[in-house]
């Protein structure tokens, strides 16, 4: 993978895909699937919702970092797979034959097969309404990737794989910041 540059972290996050979340809880790697996210603005800075209902949450909560995967709609049904069994009795690496790669500065693997790969660490965590709030501090794209179509969850069990890319890049000028 090559290194992204933080200032266009917010472009793999702003169209809405779902996600795979690492963590590693001390002992082992785990993975999640997380269709909740948000981009909160320009900076590198998102939100995503999750909680104790899932074993990843507790090695977020206590180690405060994470990675964020971005799969490509070849991957759905790892992704559905990977979002349906849980980290507390499955090993998913393994499982479903996905390799973990070190990071530089945070514990949780980055995901050898993804498009993508954002190490988070974790900035604030809004209780209330289940929020956990990261901020990139390293980012990776795969350069030679062929697959690049990201996968949108309508929520019911169905998906939007992206389609036609459509430039406004000239009329948005005025509002996309340096370097995007
Ligand atoms: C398509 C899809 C999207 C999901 N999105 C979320 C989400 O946004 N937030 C969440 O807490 N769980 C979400 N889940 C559920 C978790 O991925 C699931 O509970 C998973 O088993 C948690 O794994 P763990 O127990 O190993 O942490 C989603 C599952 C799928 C299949």
């Amino acid at each position: 993978m090559r290194q992204l540059k933080l200032s266009r972290v917010f472009t793999l996050m702003e169209s809405g895909p779902v996600v795979l979340v690492t963590t590693h809880d001390g002992k082992k790697d785990n993975i999640m699937t997380i269709s909740w996210t948000m981009v909160l603005d320009f900076t590198p800075v998102f939100a995503i919702t999750t909680g104790e209902w899932n074993h990843s949450f507790a090695a977020i909560r206590k180690n405060k970092e994470c990675v964020i995967a971005i799969p490509t709609v070849d991957m759905l049904d790892k992704v559905v797979g990977i979002g349906t069994c849980s980290g507390a009795d499955t090993e998913k690496f393994s499982k479903f034959k996905l390799t973990p790669v070190p990071g530089k500065v945070v514990r949780s693997p980055l995901i050898k097969e993804c498009l993508a790969n954002i190490e988070c660490t974790v900035v604030d965590i809004v209780k209330k309404h289940n929020i956990v709030v990261l901020e990139a501090v390293a980012a990776y794209i795969d350069p030679v990737r062929k697959e690049k179509r990201t996968v949108h969850a309508v929520g019911d069990g169905t998906f939007i794989v992206d389609g036609r890319r459509i430039d406004r890049r000239n009329m948005m000028a005025a509002k996309i910041p340096y370097g995007a």
